[in-house]
């Protein structure tokens, strides 16, 4: 799923002065590569961990998401030393409706730091995209981000419950949503 266009990255620096939202680069693929083999990542998350085939195409990849409208990939780094401590990613269902993802390296977690990036993410996604709604969702069992929606002021918007057909066990997901103010103008 995508938009019909490509997603231009923000023309103007993402900042509260603690975090900022920025490009993925080349330096930042050993701490992402890690992070992805992390526990909690790894069970929270549907992506796989990368290996080394995914850290070498890595960069490519990003740049494509931006380009066929799929996705915008951005890093969450300290505003002050530029370092990474997360990722975040706007995933498009539609040309006006996306959903937020995130990542916080496991050093980083506890410190409101996804509750920032989301913020400056969704100001940017509802302002210079103009998605009028913006999807957050959590499995019902991860407390941390579910507290991260209610942080953000996303709104509660129900639950889906997945039955797979290998006998494994249900899986229920928290469904939560933020509206764009140009939602209401159509
Ligand atoms: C979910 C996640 C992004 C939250 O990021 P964060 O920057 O730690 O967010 P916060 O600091 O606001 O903490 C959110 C909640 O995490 C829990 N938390 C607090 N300290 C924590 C720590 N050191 N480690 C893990 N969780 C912690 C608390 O429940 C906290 O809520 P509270 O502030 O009301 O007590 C982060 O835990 C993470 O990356 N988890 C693994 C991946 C994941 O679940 N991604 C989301 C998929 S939907």
């Amino acid at each position: 799923m995508a938009r019909s266009t490509s997603i231009e990255p923000p023309a103007r620096r993402l900042t509260d002065g603690t975090v900022a939202l920025r490009l993925r680069r080349a330096s930042d693929l050993g701490a992402i590569a890690a992070a992805s083999h992390d526990p909690e990542t790894r069970r929270w998350l549907d992506d796989e961990p990368m290996d080394e085939e995914a850290r070498r195409t890595s960069l490519a990849r990003a740049d494509e998401a931006w380009r066929n409208g799929r996705g915008a990939p951005l890093v969450i780094a300290d505003a002050v030393t530029d370092e990474p401590v997360g990722i975040i990613n706007l995933q498009f269902r539609s040309d006006d409706v996306a959903t937020v993802a995130y990542n916080v390296f496991p050093e980083n977690r506890g410190r409101g730091i996804a509750p920032m990036a989301v913020q400056l993410l969704a100001a940017w996604a509802l302002s210079d995209l103009r998605v009028k709604r913006l999807i957050l969702e959590a499995s019902d069992g991860n407390t941390a981000s579910i507290r991260v929606a209610e942080k953000c002021h996303f709104q509660y918007v129900g639950t889906r419950t997945e039955t797979p057909e290998d006998g494994e066990q249900q899986h229920t997901t928290v469904v939560f949503a933020l509206e764009g103010l140009n939602s209401a103008l159509g």
